[in-house]
Order: C-alpha cells, then structure tokens, then sequence
C-alpha cells in the first residue's frame, strides 16, 4: 500500500473533543445547552441507525436531544407541524429531518419549513441557494460534504488551485460537496451516469470525490498517482460462508441464500429467514411459519455481509497518495459535523 490512510475516526474524534470543549464553555459562561431534535418518519432501518447514532453522540458530547418518530402513512401536514413546534422550541437549537423520506411526502416543502437558524443540515433551499452563489455566507453547510473537506484539510491536501473530480450528483453529498471544493478554489467536474469514459475523467483528478452508492467501482486505474481519495459510498456485499446454500420460502415460494447461525461470526450478520428441521421447510424474514409448522421451534437462519465504498480499497491504495477506509472514513465525520453545526446553532440563536 502506497495511499496515507486519512483516518476518518480519529480526525472525527478531534472534531468531537473541540466540540465538546466548546459546548461546555457555552454552559458554563452562558447557561446554554445545545439541543438536537432529529425528526425520523417511518421504519427505514438504515434511517433508525443513523438517527440513533446522532443522539447517542448529542449525549456523548453534552448536548440535549429530542427523536420524534412518525409512520410512514404520516401526512404532510403532520411533519410540517411537528418541524414548526420544534422551530418554536427555545430548548432546540438543531433540526433534522433523516432523508429519504417515504415517497408521498415532498421532501422540498419540508426542508424549507425548517428555521433558517436551526437548519443544522444545511439542507434548506435558501442555505443551499448561498452555497451555490459566488461571496454569499450559508448559515449551515451539509454535514458529510463538510466532513469531506475537514478531512481533506485536516490531512494537509492542498486544495487550491487542484483539479477536483466529483463521482455523483445528489442533493446530500455530490452537489454541495462540489460547490465547497469550487469555493476552496478547485477546479471541479462533476460526473454523473452519462459521463462518458468515466476513468478517463477520474484520472485527471488531483482530489476524487466517489459518492456514486456502487460498491468498488472505482479502481486503481481510474486513479492519477498520487491523488487524495475520499470514499463517501456506504454499500452492503455479501460474504460467502461454507455453510450456504439455497432456501425456498414455503410462504411466498422466492429463494433466498444463507446458513444456520453460526456462533462464531462477530458483526455483519443479518437474519435471512428461519428453517424448521423437523419439518424440513423454510420461510423468509418477515413471513409467518406455515400452518404444517405449528408449534414447531425453528432455527434462525443467516447471511453475512460486509460495508464496503465506491472505491475498491484494496486495489486503489497501491496508487493514491490519500485514502479514507469504508468504514471508518467519511461516516464518523458527518456525525462530527453534525455535532459541530448544532453547537453554533445555539451560538448563533443567542447572538
Ligand atoms: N440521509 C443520508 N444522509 C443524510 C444527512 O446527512 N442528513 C439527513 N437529514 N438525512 C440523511
């Protein structure tokens, strides 16, 4: 391996350490607790574990917090009522609506009903209006493509003046994160699914950003030597175990792949469905067991899987000057920038 590793949890953990110096200075001089109300509708288990890990740091780091929960059949009035009671609470100084939101909803009214002074997310039309204008100040900057220009800083890439190639186009992470990198003085490109000659583009890059969501795509000959590397896909591969074979869902009658737990596997497991030996039937996750199988008592069965990013690690790190690992990069850092954001939402409400 040739890359410098940039070292997402412990530049994360920096981030923290200031935050919470910074929060506890607030309280003492001022009285004034930072408060993170995170807003989560529906059951999206990605969605669950992302909100739960930005309380849990809102405590870590002395903050308060508030996670309201809605269904998924919430109506549109009901998330815009429950954002504008919390715009209208003193002790909230951070508001987070967790995307995707279910499809009925419209995500653009949403966001903009949140207070321009609490939208730690910086995903407000009007805060994002500023980022994209030439000498204008957003009040909030979104918090993972924040992470991905403290990471670069932070790990002493020049920006300035560099060619900046952008793998990705969303709201959340290509787009703002190419207006920083442009505000930085980058020369940016930002590509997207009609990009022609894709590792063509990429190796002009001095700084490659991949936020595309496809699992190893970027290879080490899509890669200028000595390039920084900053790996923003979260994507879910599974891992062969000797143990798997094929199973047929006596409900639904799909076929699906695992093996019977096997003790010894740490993390990265997921249930795939039960089996029941007796009757020798098994049924996905979700479903209930078969009218033969009552009163059986059947054995859990499972997948392994692994997080990989949109860079094939392994594979890229023979050739690019800096590299952040999936996991243990970008993704702590989002959670920092969140922390940082809510810190000077309360500053700034009692400026
Ligand atoms: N979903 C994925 N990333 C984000 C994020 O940074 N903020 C919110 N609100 N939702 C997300």
């Amino acid at each position: 391996m040739t890359a410098k590793l940039i070292d997402g949890t412990a530049i994360a953990a920096q981030v923290r350490k200031e935050t919470a110096e910074a929060v506890a200075t607030l309280k003492k001089e001022r009285g004034i607790v930072p408060g993170l109300a995170t807003v989560l509708v529906g059951e999206n288990p990605a969605s669950k574990a992302y909100v739960s890990s930005k309380q849990r740091a809102c405590e870590e780091l002395g903050m308060t917090t508030i996670g309201q929960k809605l269904p998924t059949s919430a109506t549109q009035e009901e998330v815009e009522g429950m954002v504008k009671s919390l715009n209208a609470d003193p002790k909230i100084h951070g508001i987070l609506v967790q995307l995707p939101l279910p499809k009925h909803l419209d995500e653009e009214k949403i966001l903009g009903a949140v207070s321009l002074a609490k939208d730690v997310d910086g995903f407000h039309p009007l805060n994002i209006g500023r980022l994209s204008m030439k000498g204008r100040e957003p009040m909030f900057v979104p918090c993972t493509p924040a992470g991905c220009i403290e990471l670069l800083v932070r790990s002493g890439v020049e920006i300035s003046g560099k060619e900046a190639v952008v793998l990705g186009r969303s709201n959340i992470v290509g787009l703002p994160v190419s207006m920083l990198l442009l505000h930085r003085n980058a020369t940016i490109t930002i590509c997207h699914s009609r990009t022609a000659d894709l590792p063509g583009v990429c190796r002009r890059a001095d700084i490659l950003i991949a936020a595309v969501g496809r699992a190893e795509m970027v290879k080490a000959d899509w890669v200028k030597p000595g390039a920084a590397v900053i790996d923003v896909g979260i994507n879910q591969v599974w891992v062969e175990h000797p143990a798997d074979k094929e199973y047929t869902c006596a409900v639904t009658g799909e076929t699906f792949v695992a093996h019977r737990r096997d003790q010894s596997e740490k993390g990265g497991r997921r249930k795939m469905g039960d089996y029941c030996t007796e009757c020798d039937t098994a049924w996905l996750k979700g479903q209930e067991p078969p009218d033969s199988c009552a009163g059986c008592e059947p054995i859990a069965l499972f997948r392994k899987y692994k997080l990989v990013g949109d860079v094939d690690f392994d594979d890229v790190s023979q050739v690019a000057g800096h590299l952040t690992p999936v996991p243990g990069g970008v993704g702590p850092m989002t959670i920092a920038m969140l922390m940082h954001n809510t810190y000077r939402g309360a500053l700034h409400t009692f400026e």
